[in-house]
C-alpha cells in the first residue's frame, strides 16, 4: 500500500533525526551545490541595523544562522529552534567550529508554538522548513507574533519553476534523482520520497506571497533562484 511509504509532516523531526548525519552532505548533492549559496543570499534581505537579533525556525544543522552571522558584525544574536535533537547536536558542533558560540544558541522547540515574547526579534527566518511544519498557519502566526514592528520575515523554500520546460525537468529531477540519491546516500528512500511529495504540493511564487500577505506581512516580495527551483520570500511587519 502506497500510504505505508508516505510520511506525514508530524513525522518530519523523527525523519530528520534519522538522516541527521548525512543531511548536509545530501543537501549539497541534491541542490547541485547551490543550497549554501542560497542561504548566503538571505544576507541581502536582512533588516538594516547594527545589532540585529535573528530567530531561525526549523534551523536543522544551523546553516542559516552560520550564513547570516559569520563575518557579519551586524548580526549580534542568533537563536535557532528545531524539534530534531540530532540535527541540533550537529548544528551546535558546527557553530562551535565556526567560532560563533558567543552569538548563536540552538534550542529544542516547535515552530508552531514558540516560547518567546511578542516582538522579540528583528528578523525571523526559516529555510526549507516551512514546508515541513504540520500547520503552516500556526507557524506564520508565530513568525509574525515574535517579529518586531518593522522587522523582517525571510523564508527560503523549494519551489516550482514557472517555465513549462524547466517545470518538466524539475518534475523529473525531484521524482527520480532526489529519491534515488536519498536512498543511495542516506539509506532512507522514504524520507526523500517525502521530500519530493512536499515540494510538489507546497504553494510557491505568487500563491505563497498572497498567503504571506493574508498573515499581515507587508511589502512582500519573492526572489526565484535557479529558475525557480527555490525562492526567497521577504515580508515586513
Ligand atoms: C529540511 S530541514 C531544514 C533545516 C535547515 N533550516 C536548513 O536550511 O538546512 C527541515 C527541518 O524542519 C524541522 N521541523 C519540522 N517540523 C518542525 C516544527 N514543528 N518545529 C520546528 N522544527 C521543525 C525538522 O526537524 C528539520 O530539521
Amino acid at each position: 500500500m502506497r500510504e505505508n511509504f508516505i510520511l506525514s509532516k508530524s513525522d518530519s523531526p523523527r525523519m530528520f533525526d534519522a538522516i541527521a548525519g548525512r543531511y548536509d552532505f545530501l543537501n549539497r548533492i541534491l541542490s547541485l551545490g547551490q543550497d549554501t549559496k542560497w542561504r548566503q543570499r538571505l544576507r541581502e534581505y536582512l533588516p538594516s541595523g547594527n545589532s540585529i537579533h535573528v530567530l531561525d525556525l526549523a534551523c536543522g544543522t544551523a546553516d542559516v544562522l552560520i550564513a547570516l552571522a559569520k563575518n557579519n558584525p551586524a548580526v549580534t544574536q542568533g537563536v535557532g529552534v528545531d524539534l530534531a535533537h540530532r540535527m541540533l547536536l550537529i548544528g551546535r558542533a558546527k557553530i562551535s567550529a565556526a567560532g560563533l558560540s558567543d552569538k548563536i544558541i540552538l534550542q529544542a522547540g516547535d515552530a508552531q508554538a514558540l516560547q518567546f515574547l511578542d516582538e522579540s526579534f528583528d528578523c525571523v527566518s526559516i529555510a526549507f522548513g516551512i514546508r515541513n511544519v504540520p500547520d503552516l498557519r500556526l507557524c506564520l502566526l508565530e513568525m509574525y507574533r515574535v517579529s518586531k514592528k518593522g522587522g523582517r520575515v525571510l523564508i527560503l523554500e523549494s519551489s516550482k519553476p514557472t517555465h513549462p520546460l524547466l517545470l518538466a525537468g524539475h518534475w523529473l529531477y525531484i521524482n527520480t534523482f532526489v529519491p534515488l540519491m536519498g536512498f543511495l546516500f542516506s539509506g532512507h528512500g522514504r524520507a526523500y520520497r517525502y521530500l519530493s511529495q512536499t515540494i510538489q504540493s507546497f504553494p510557491s511564487g505568487d500563491r505563497f506571497c498572497k498567503i504571506l500577505k493574508q498573515f499581515g506581512l507587508i511589502n512582500v516580495q519573492s526572489y526565484p533562484l535557479m529558475g525557480g527551483a527555490a525562492t526567497i520570500y521577504v515580508g515586513e511587519k
